[in-house]
């Protein structure tokens, strides 16, 4: 295809288009797929640890045993032995919900696309942490919502300030529509919301009549710590998205939303008009999968791989990162988020960290809606092996030194105009 210069079409998009924003994830993967780049940008598992073999024996099983039933449209709401085995495993998590009580969408990510379109009207508030998921960003930002980012320390979202913010909304007459949050691990930050602030969010929720929205891709993957209650555990008017992207595969594109009735209604709706049902085959390969193979110790597997990776991370940021950076430490899930020392700027350093040192992350202000992340980045640890990890982190410790020393320099040889009565 040749390359796009002028888009002819401008006058005709929908207003709603120049409010889409594109994922700089996908744009960075172009680059980061090269293989002699370093590449922390992603989310990605480890292709090595998917179960290649029983997806095999699962699809074989399944054609030899469904046939042609397999391959025809499927029901909107899921393929029912699914759902059976969700309401399962949520159980185990602490959530008692039927069958009825959720839907099987084409990953989390179609959920909250779906979200959007059923709560969103242009410019109404909607909640986010900051900083936040990328592509629940991208799949709100089309319906063109206020969005209110709500700061998070170390142990998750700001509830103090979330407070103060609705009572201000609330005097300017403002009803959020929902509070979105990732409660484990957080994409991109790594930090898990504590117990107290959960309670808290959901006493709000009450308080403000806003709707909350819990994305739980990383729960399940938890090195070290207790599991903390989910949210919906705690209220059932929570909405819930599961995935199987980071239990099982992210190509199979299954996940599920567990939501009132009447919310579960309108996602229907919204599923059917979408693309009708997910797909029934790679559904009932899925259910075959989780019920017949030992998929619990695969993430055992898993997450001792990741713990190791994260380990090696780490390490090789206290040994390469300069005085005055500082980066969370994940109980689980796959990101660290760094903070370079003040006045660097990890957007503008991405193209040189590319270029020259052949490495690549997330840089911090694609997670923020408006301002934020200027020094920030999200690093990746599950897809690199642990000594590509080190060199990587090696690499990019220089970039930044390198910066630094420039940016000093830059100041030394800046001398303000002397104020008056000040000698120079
Ligand atoms: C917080 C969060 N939500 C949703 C998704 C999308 O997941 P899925 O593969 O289920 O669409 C991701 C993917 O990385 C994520 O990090």
């Amino acid at each position: 295809m040749t390359e796009l210069r002028f888009d002819q079409w401008t006058n005709l998009y929908a207003s709603r288009v120049s409010k889409m924003r594109s994922s700089e994830i996908r744009e960075m993967m172009a680059v980061t797929g090269r293989p002699d780049v370093i590449s922390f940008a992603g989310g990605l598992p480890d292709t090595r640890v998917f179960p290649v073999n029983q997806i095999v024996e699962a699809t074989q099983r399944v054609m030899l045993r469904e046939g042609p039933e397999a391959l025809q449209y499927g029901t909107t709401e899921g393929h029912e032995p699914l759902k059976r085995h969700i309401v399962g495993m949520m159980s185990e998590w602490g959530v008692d919900v039927g069958i009825d009580d959720l839907i099987i969408t084409d990953g989390a990510q179609q959920a909250l696309e779906f979200l959007g379109k059923i709560f969103i009207s242009r410019n109404d508030v909607i909640i986010v942490e900051a900083p936040s998921y990328v592509g629940a960003l991208q799949a709100f930002s089309g319906y063109e919502p206020t969005v209110v980012a709500i700061p998070l320390d170390g142990s998750g979202m700001r509830t103090d300030i979330l407070a103060e913010r609705l009572e201000e909304l609330a005097k300017l007459g403002k009803q959020p529509k929902f509070l979105y949050t990732i409660p484990n691990f957080q994409n991109p930050a790594g930090v898990t919301l504590i117990e107290e602030r959960r309670r808290e969010i959901v006493k709000l929720s009450e308080i403000y009549g806003f709707i909350v929205i819990e994305d739980d891709p990383y729960g399940r993957l938890r090195f070290s710590g207790d599991d903390v209650p989910l949210l919906r555990s705690m209220d059932e008017s929570v909405i819930y998205l599961g995935t199987f992207s980071k239990i099982f595969a992210p190509g199979m594109r299954l996940g599920w939303v567990i939501a009132p009735k009447a919310v579960l209604e309108k996602l229907i709706l919204a599923k059917q008009a979408a693309n009708l049902c997910s797909s029934s085959f790679v559904q009932r390969v899925t259910e075959e999968y989780m019920s017949q193979f030992d998929w619990r110790q695969n993430v055992e597997v898993l997450i001792d791989l990741y713990r190791e990776r994260r380990n090696a991370m780490l390490a090789a940021l206290e040994e390469f990162f300069p005085e005055g950076a500082t980066w969370s430490h994940p109980q689980g899930g796959l990101f660290i988020w760094a903070s370079l020392p003040e006045g660097l700027d990890s957007g503008e350093m991405l193209a040189e960290a590319i270029r020259e040192a052949k490495v690549a992350y997330l840089s911090g202000r694609a997670c923020y809606v408006g301002k934020g992340g200027d020094n920030s980045m999200r690093l990746n640890f599950s897809y690199c092996s642990t000594e590509t990890i080190e060199e990587g982190i090696k690499r990019l410790g220089a970039v930044i030194k390198g910066q630094l020393v420039l940016y000093r320099s830059l100041l030394k040889g800046y001398s303000p105009e002397p104020k008056q009565g000040e000698s120079k």
